[in-house]
């Protein structure tokens, strides 16, 4: 293959949240609870073969808290990813610590992960302030949303540069239906490069499930959070990152 059709490298996003709920379940109100430090961790991944560091500051703050924000930034070159509920206290985070891009996500507050993808067909009134503000700001904004092409249309009507496709319903399928859902994903992210945005995809992905989704030609970033941090339990942050990039890269 000439180096002109090469698809491009494939980014790998690290999101450390679950770095941060371990240190947080030692947390009391007499104080304690920073380790293991999600900062840490994004110091780290740069030498290991992340891109860019993923973190979700969670309306409850069950993970990553506010003061997390500015440590990260500190501590790393990596760009920062902060994915974000689409309301005005989150707005003036993000807007006071201008993090590389904002991924725009749906919160409920009872789910334990964001369990779907954003209605942003549904919340078109709601998203374009918060969209623009951070357009403005020269945030580069991301809609996390399910592989549906009504999805892809709303994105394209909200001037989102990115979209993140959800991989939740493929990582969870089986057999046939993950084929199915494998299709879906494929063919979203060919619809959102042939209109001029960037797709993404994360959530679910495991060393098993990540190699048909890295060999999707338009995708230019994974973001991978819970599997490479429970890895790393077993075999250390360095090696599970590393994995998962050589997985990556051999897709291609
Ligand atoms: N991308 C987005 C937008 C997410 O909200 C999350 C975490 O829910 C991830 C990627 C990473 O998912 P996981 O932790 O399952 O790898």
């Amino acid at each position: 293959m000439s180096a002109l059709l090469q698809p491009a490298r494939l980014r790998l996003g690290v999101n450390i949240d679950h770095v941060a709920t371990i240190r947080n379940a030692r947390w009391t109100s007499r104080g304690g609870g920073e380790h293991p430090d999600p900062v840490r961790a994004a110091a780290l991944i740069a030498q290991y073969g992340g891109d860019g560091i993923t973190a979700h500051l969670r309306e409850d703050r069950r993970h990553i808290r506010d003061e997390d924000i500015a440590r990260i930034q500190a501590a790393t070159n990596l760009p920062l990813n902060l994915e974000m509920a689409a309301t005005d206290e989150m707005l003036e985070i993000a807007l006071r610590h201008m993090p590389h891009a904002a991924c725009i996500v749906p919160e409920r507050r009872e789910e334990r992960t964001t369990e779907g993808g954003l209605d942003a067909a549904g919340q078109h009134n709601r998203l374009v302030p918060i969209i623009s503000a951070l357009r403005d700001a020269g945030i580069r904004v991301s809609l996390f949303i399910a592989p549906e092409e009504r999805q892809i249309e709303a994105a394209m009507r909200l001037g989102a540069p990115v979209v993140e496709l959800h991989t939740g319903e493929y990582a969870h399928a089986e057999g046939e239906a993950r084929a199915v859902e494998l299709r879906r994903i494929a063919d979203m992210a060919a619809l959102a490069a042939k209109n001029g945005i960037e797709p993404h995809a994360g959530h679910g992905l495991t060393y098993d499930n990540v190699q048909p989704i890295a060999a999707i030609p338009q995708l230019a970033e994974l973001n991978i959070g819970h599997y490479l941090i429970g890895e790393a339990i077993f075999c250390g942050l360095e090696t599970s990152v590393r994995r998962m990039r050589e997985l990556m890269d051999a897709a291609r």
